[in-house]
């Protein structure tokens, strides 16, 4: 059902198979979901969730980091891509780049992230040999806004899984992964209904 206000735009920016964009695409086919999936942005010409994007009818582009001397130029096309897209928000889904402080702060408030542990805990990558390593039993995923420190942002979702006797980082990871498809779509409809905002480094979550 349409709740008939205005759908925020949402771009997402990604570097491989997307299956997370696929997600939050799916999410949005809901004629009630408060989002739309505008444009799709990989930093890699070969990025598979392109052609997913592409074949469900969303404008998709590559804006290959390799094809700029320097990583504020390449941060620069991405924002002016994001302002020409009319970009509300900034979904970023295993966009494996380091962001400047810069282009964090350029979109702060507006930029998500899924990071595939519960955040504290494991920043950075291998979240999940880091999880067996550290002999957890429950791991998961965090949906957060972006700030300039690297999986810092204050937290908007979570998601835990148990971690199970004999799991391999691979056995975890699809078991984090059959969470993170819908805790960002959930995120994604927090933010865009401004039910989860960004406020003085904190997320302030409002009926
Ligand atoms: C996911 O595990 C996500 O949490 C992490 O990178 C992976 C991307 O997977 N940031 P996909 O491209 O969304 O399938």
């Amino acid at each position: 059902m349409s709740t008939g206000i205005p759908k925020k735009r949402v771009a997402v920016l990604i570097s491989g198979r997307g299956s997370n964009m696929g997600a939050l695409i799916e999410a949005a086919k809901d004629a009630g979901y408060p989002a739309e999936i505008v444009t799709v942005i990989a930093n890699k010409a070969d990025a598979g969730g392109l052609d997913t994007a592409r074949k469900q009818g969303i404008h998709a582009q590559a804006i290959p980091h390799r094809d700029y001397a320097a990583k504020q130029r390449h941060e620069a096309a991405v924002s002016e891509a994001l302002r020409a897209a009319r970009a509300d928000i900034v979904c970023l889904a295993g966009y494996m780049r380091l962001l400047s402080p810069e282009f964090a702060r350029e979109w702060e408030g507006k930029m998500i992230n899924i990071h595939p542990s519960l955040l504290p805990l494991f920043r950075g990558l291998h979240t999940h040999d880091q999880a067996l390593e550290a002999g957890v039993r429950v791991h998961g995923c965090t949906v957060h806004f972006v700030t300039a420190g690297m999986d810092e942002g204050p937290i908007i979702a979570q998601t835990a899984v148990p971690v199970k006797t004999g799991d391999t980082a691979e056995t975890l990871a699809e078991r984090v992964l059959s969470v993170e498809h819908e805790t960002y779509a959930r995120a994604l409809a927090l933010v865009a209904t401004g039910q989860a905002l960004m406020q003085n480094g904190r997320t302030v979550f409002r009926d």
